[in-house]
This record gives structure tokens, C-alpha cells and sequence, in this order.
């Protein structure tokens, strides 16, 4: 009997950077944070094609999943037919930049009230230089995504990055995930991304502006909805190629789940509700609106919505996170595994 291996094209075709130049090959939460080196202290050969990323490469080809425990992307696994791991990699396709965490809002679950931006994300000597230090990163790239750690359109150094991008590498498309607050047709516009974004997603967690008010603080729900209007057209017109909107689901808004669904087909949008993490700074509020929870008080009611036949069979809706809902868990690696071993 041949040996079977399994293939995940991440770490061959992604590269997230993020706070402090660490470069991760998928979601630093689901592996851990094993990064595979420094954008400010090492050079994209000494990252990439380093011992760290070989030693990652090969793991995987071993079917030795103890650097990803916490892999929500089991659908993108395969099995390979190549006889050794193939340990160096071309420079990735897709980038996700979240360099930079400068927010207009503080949404309850991501900041507290107290919290402070940290100002030394990116050393203040590599500010100007960072077309510079990612151009190697960005060479082969088809698509980046941005900002996963802050607001793009609040942050004059995502901005002034973009835009950069924008004008150096003209091939590059480009991924925005927003609030939606400040993503209007002229911001757009003055950062050259005119037909040049693949996909918009905004974060809607409400579709009452008084429940909005609850979650995103310092926000501006009607602002955010005519800014949505604008990209629908967009969409509409075949000018970006996907149109998603964000929910984080929990107890103050699960209730408005099936009105945010009507909206977005009215607005040719996909609706992906996410389950709540635990951020290090929002710990108290986590446990009160944290309806994931199976001692949460209405915990119950949040499992009759997602086991809803029109939410379960739908296409355009993604549930994330679905551990956390009982009866709706997906495979765990161990059992993937096995189902392609089996076969
Ligand atoms: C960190 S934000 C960055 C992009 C942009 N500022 C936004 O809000 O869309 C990306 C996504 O993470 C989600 N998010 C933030 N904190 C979260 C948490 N504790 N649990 C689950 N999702 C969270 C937000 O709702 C948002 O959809
Ligand atoms: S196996 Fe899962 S966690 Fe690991 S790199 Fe692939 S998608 Fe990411
Ligand atoms: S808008 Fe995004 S980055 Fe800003 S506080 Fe909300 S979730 Fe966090």
C-alpha cells in the first residue's frame, strides 16, 4: 500500500504580515502563532524559503498537523501525489497585511474602553520604507488583503501603503475588509483602487442602528449603510467580484441574524456570521455576550437560529467558527485524516 500525504496549499501560496513584520503561513490563531520570520529583521529568502517554513512544509507532507490545532479550512486539504515534501516555495499569491492597528471605532469585542493603540507596530525607521521592505513579498502577488488588524481607511499608514501599492504594482487586486465607515466612493477613488478591488467586505453587525450602537462604539450606522448602498452598485455592475458582509454573532445582536440575511441578498451580498473569540482586553464583556457558550442563558435560542433549514442549506451564507454551536460541528483534522486514508 502507497503511503497518502496531505496537501495544504497555504503554505506554499500565503503569507499574512502582521504586527510587528511576523510573517504567519495561515491564521496565526489556528496555528498557534508559529511565524515563519521578521519582515524588519530578515529578508524574504531567510523567511519564506527559511528553516522555520521548511520545517512547517514538512510537517504538513507528514500528515503532522501539530503546528495548525486550531485549522478551520479542512475543505482545502487534498492529498498529494508527490513523493517528497516540497520544502521551498515561488513567493506567495495572496498577501494579508495587518501591519498597522489605527481604528475611528471601538467595537465592543475587539477594544475596550481603555484601550490605548500601540504606536510601535511598525519601527518608526522602517515607516517610509515599507513599499520597500514588502516589494519582494509583493512581486509575485495576485491579490492583497487588508488591513485584518485595524481600520484601512482610519490609518494613514494603511492608506499611504495601499495606495503605493496601488500605483507600483498594477497587476495586484485587492481585498478590503472595513467597518464601512470611511469606505466611500471618494476614499476609493483617491487610493487608486478604482477597478482594482476583487472584494469588499464590511462589518455589519446589526442591522437595528440602536443594537449597532451597542457593539460599535464611536460608529456611524447610517453612514455605514449608504457607504454599503454604493458598493452594492458596484457590485452590481460587475466592478468588484465579491461583496461580503460580516457578523460577529453574540447575545446582543444574535436576534437580528435572519433580518441582516433578507439584506444582504437585497444588496447582492454574502453574510458570513462569525463566532467571538476572546480578546485579551475585552474578557469581561466576552463572558456576558459570549451566547456560544453552552452555560450562556441563551444559548439555546442562538442554536434554534443557526439550525434554522434556511440558514443550514443556504450557499450564501458562512457560518465561522462552528465548533462553538452544538450539532454543527465540522471535522476535526484526526477525522479528515482518516477519511482520506480510508478512501
Ligand atoms: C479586526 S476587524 C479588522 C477590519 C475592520 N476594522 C472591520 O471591523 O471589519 C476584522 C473582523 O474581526 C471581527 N472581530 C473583531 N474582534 C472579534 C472578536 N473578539 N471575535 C470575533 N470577531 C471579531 C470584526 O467584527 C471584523 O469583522
Ligand atoms: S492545515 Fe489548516 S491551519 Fe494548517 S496551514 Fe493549512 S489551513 Fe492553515
Ligand atoms: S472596526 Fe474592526 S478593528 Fe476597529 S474596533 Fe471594530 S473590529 Fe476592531
Amino acid at each position: 500500500m502507497t503511503e497518502k500525504h496531505i496537501y495544504c496549499p497555504n503554505p506554499y501560496i500565503l503569507a499574512e504580515i502582521m504586527p510587528y513584520g511576523y510573517v504567519y503561513p495561515c491564521s496565526c490563531g489556528w496555528i498557534k502563532g508559529y511565524y515563519f520570520g521578521n519582515i524588519f529583521e530578515q529578508s524574504f529568502d531567510e523567511i519564506w524559503n527559511g528553516e522555520k517554513a521548511k520545517e512547517f512544509r514538512q510537517k504538513l507532507y507528514d500528515n503532522d498537523f501539530s503546528l495548525c490545532p486550531g485549522c478551520q479550512n479542512l475543505e482545502i486539504l487534498s492529498e498529494t501525489q508527490d513523493k517528497e515534501a516540497q520544502l521551498i516555495s515561488k513567493p506567495p499569491e495572496r498577501i494579508l497585511l495587518g501591519l498597522d492597528e489605527t481604528c475611528d471605532v471601538k467595537c465592543i469585542f475587539c477594544r475596550g474602553e481603555n484601550y490605548k493603540i500601540d504606536t510601535n507596530l511598525i519601527p518608526k525607521d522602517k515607516e517610509d520604507k515599507l513599499l520597500e521592505i514588502l516589494t519582494p513579498w509583493l512581486e509575485n502577488a495576485k491579490y492583497v488583503k487588508t488591513n485584518a488588524v485595524g481600520e484601512v481607511f482610519a490609518s494613514k499608514i494603511s492608506r499611504a501603503l495601499i495606495k503605493n501599492i496601488a500605483d507600483n504594482f498594477p497587476n495586484i487586486k485587492f481585498e478590503l475588509i472595513t467597518n464601512g465607515i470611511q469606505c466611500t466612493k471618494e476614499n476609493i477613488e483617491k487610493l487608486n483602487l478604482v477597478n482594482k478591488i476583487s472584494m469588499i467586505t464590511v462589518s455589519l453587525h446589526a442591522m437595528k442602528e440602536t443594537t449597532y450602537n451597542k457593539i460599535v462604539k464611536g460608529g456611524n450606522f447610517k453612514k455605514v449603510i449608504e457607504n454599503i448602498e454604493y458598493i452594492s452598485k458596484l457590485k452590481k455592475e460587475g466592478k468588484i467580484e465579491r461583496f461580503e458582509l460580516h457578523f460577529t454573532v453574540t447575545s446582543i445582536n444574535y436576534k437580528e441574524m435572519k433580518d441582516i440575511i433578507k439584506y444582504a441578498r437585497k444588496i447582492d451580498a454574502k453574510i458570513r456570521f462569525l463566532g467571538l473569540d476572546c480578546s485579551k482586553d475585552c474578557e469581561k464583556i466576552y463572558k456576558q455576550i459570549n451566547i456560544q457558550d453552552r452555560n450562556h442563558p441563551k444559548f439555546n435560542n442562538l442554536v434554534k437560529v443557526v439550525q434554522d433549514k434556511q440558514i443550514k442549506n443556504s450557499s450564501d451564507i458562512v457560518i465561522q467558527g462552528l465548533e462553538y454551536f452544538t450539532e454543527l460541528k465540522p471535522l476535526s483534522i484526526k477525522e479528515k485524516l482518516k477519511n482520506i486514508f480510508r478512501k
